[in-house]
């Protein structure tokens, strides 16, 4: 098995892309720590999901937008399990509006849930990492608008280009300790953040056009590539990202 014995810390993993890593990684013999925030019954039959297939797995509640509980999370890793081998920071929201009607509010939510907490938890998985001193890494689930622009979805595109420049500049200051950080950047993905687009025929006709595969991925598709960056066979990549898009960054109409 790919991640036999390692210790798999993912935020957001009860739901979409996440949850699908959770499963994914588990499968492949990691321990599992999850969070929630609102819906503990989520987590507890993700958990159980997890120790039927023969898997461990913890939950515990963190709000990711705050420093303190990403840290919790990082302990609870290694209360449960002795260490922490990967941190993944998945949690995201988007709010679907542009520079024009983006409330203040809700610009500060969405950058602390995407952005702030994949700062504040690669600070807590990188102290921890250098602690153990045996190197470490963490991925960030991104998008393909941490550099391709979505109209109308400005503070979420904001919040990705964060990430990216996050995982640049923090790869290149953890790699003396031998800490990796990758990001992950999923185009359409099939998850409960796509289900507007997805539950309007017009808007799937028009974004499946713009795909040169021709369809929205599935959330296993984007934790397979996961699994392989967190297995020993992704080694030599860091301060980059990975992206997995169906080719829809590359589209073109050819007019
Ligand atoms: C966004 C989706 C969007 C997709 C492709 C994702 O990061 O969350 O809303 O459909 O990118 O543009």
């Amino acid at each position: 098995m790919l991640l036999e014995g390692k210790t798999v810390v993912v935020t957001g993993g009860n739901s979409g892309i996440g949850e699908a890593i959770v499963l994914a990684a588990a499968a492949e013999g990691a321990n599992l720590v999850i969070d929630y925030v609102a819906h503990p019954e989520e987590t507890e039959s993700l958990i159980k999901r997890v120790e039927d297939a023969g898997g461990r797995a913890v939950g515990i509640e963190a709000d990711v937008s705050s420093s303190g509980d990403l840290h919790a999370m990082v302990q609870k890793a290694v209360d449960s399990f002795g260490r922490l081998d990967v941190l993944v920071n998945n949690a995201g929201i988007e709010t679907r509006t542009g520079l024009l009607d983006t409330s203040e509010e809700d610009f500060e939510k969405v950058l602390a849930i995407n952005m702030k907490s994949a700062f504040f938890g690669s600070q807590a998985a990188a102290k921890q990492f250098i602690a153990q001193g045996e190197g470490g890494l963490i991925l960030n689930i991104s998008s393909v608008h941490e550099e391709w622009p979505m109209p109308g979805n400005i503070a979420y595109c904001v919040s990705k280009g964060g990430i990216r420049m996050l995982t640049r500049t923090a790869g290149v200051e953890l790699g003396e300790h031998g800490i990796r950080m990758v990001n992950v950047a999923p185009g359409a993905v099939s998850t409960p953040i796509n289900a507007s687009t997805e539950s309007d025929p017009e808007k799937m006709k028009r974004l499946e056009a713009a795909i040169p595969l021709g369809r929205m991925a599935e959330p296993r598709e984007i934790a397979d590539v996961v699994v392989f960056l967190a297995s020993g066979k992704a080694a030599y990549m860091t301060a980059t990202t990975v992206t997995i898009d169906g080719g829809i960054m590359q589209g073109s109409v050819g007019l």
